[in-house]
């Protein structure tokens, strides 16, 4: 019986969101998305969740006055529904150390590089500009800083010659989409030991 639950916080598109909502439903993550919070009333991952029944909730941002009384508003209607974990399927704002700190190590996010190379915005774009011969994706705890927390899940892809933006993040997506479902799921087996930087991936729940 799937007792974890988990709020998905998305700006756009949703794939992995959908991947999460999939991995839950067919029971491959002892957990359920109890709700899908967007900052943008457009996201298309609004009518992706509601196609898998998930509600889904709108905090737009623009609606508030700044962006404390925006986090505000994020911040109660993630507590509404209770999670034990919170996952940033592409969501495009930075959270406040306030907003860490109420879940700490509770908070993953999935960034479209092998950090601790090319944080920020179009990762992608950066590791072409930069010549890299592999990229790929990275999985981590959620700290302070921007896509600076403990590592959980990396995957790698090559980098081929011909390669656009596109076509890399293509490649890098494929790579999301296995390795947010495995990490969200070792979190619910219990098989997460933060040490410091590093996280420790157990054989079986201490
Ligand atoms: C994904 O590639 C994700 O890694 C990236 O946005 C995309 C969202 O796609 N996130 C970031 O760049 C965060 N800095 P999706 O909405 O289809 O999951």
């Amino acid at each position: 019986m799937a007792t974890g639950r988990i709020v998905i916080l998305i700006s756009g598109r949703g794939t992995n969101m959908e991947r999460l909502i999939q991995a839950c439903q067919a029971g491959e993550i002892p957990a359920q998305v109890v709700r899908v919070i967007s900052d943008n009333p457009e996201a298309r991952g609004l009518q992706r969740a509601q196609a898998y029944g998930v509600p889904t909730v709108v905090v737009p941002a623009r609606a508030f006055p700044d962006r404390a009384a925006f986090e505000a508003a994020l911040l109660e209607a993630v507590r509404e529904a209770a999670p034990d974990l919170i996952c940033l399927a592409g969501f495009m704002r930075i959270l406040s150390p306030r907003f860490v700190q109420a879940y700490r190590y509770r908070i993953m996010n999935i960034h479209p590089a092998l950090l601790p190379s090319f944080p920020g915005l179009h990762a992608q774009r950066q590791a072409l500009e930069y010549g890299v011969k592999v990229s790929g994706c990275t999985v981590h705890f959620v700290d302070e800083g921007v896509d600076t927390g403990p590592i959980i899940v990396q995957k790698a892809v090559p980098v081929l010659e011909d390669d656009t933006e596109e076509t890399l993040a293509a490649r890098i997506l494929q790579k999301e989409h296995e390795a947010y479902p495995e990490a969200v799921r070792l979190f619910f087996e219990g098989r997460l030991r933060v040490e410091g930087r590093r996280v420790r991936i157990l054989d079986r729940p201490e």
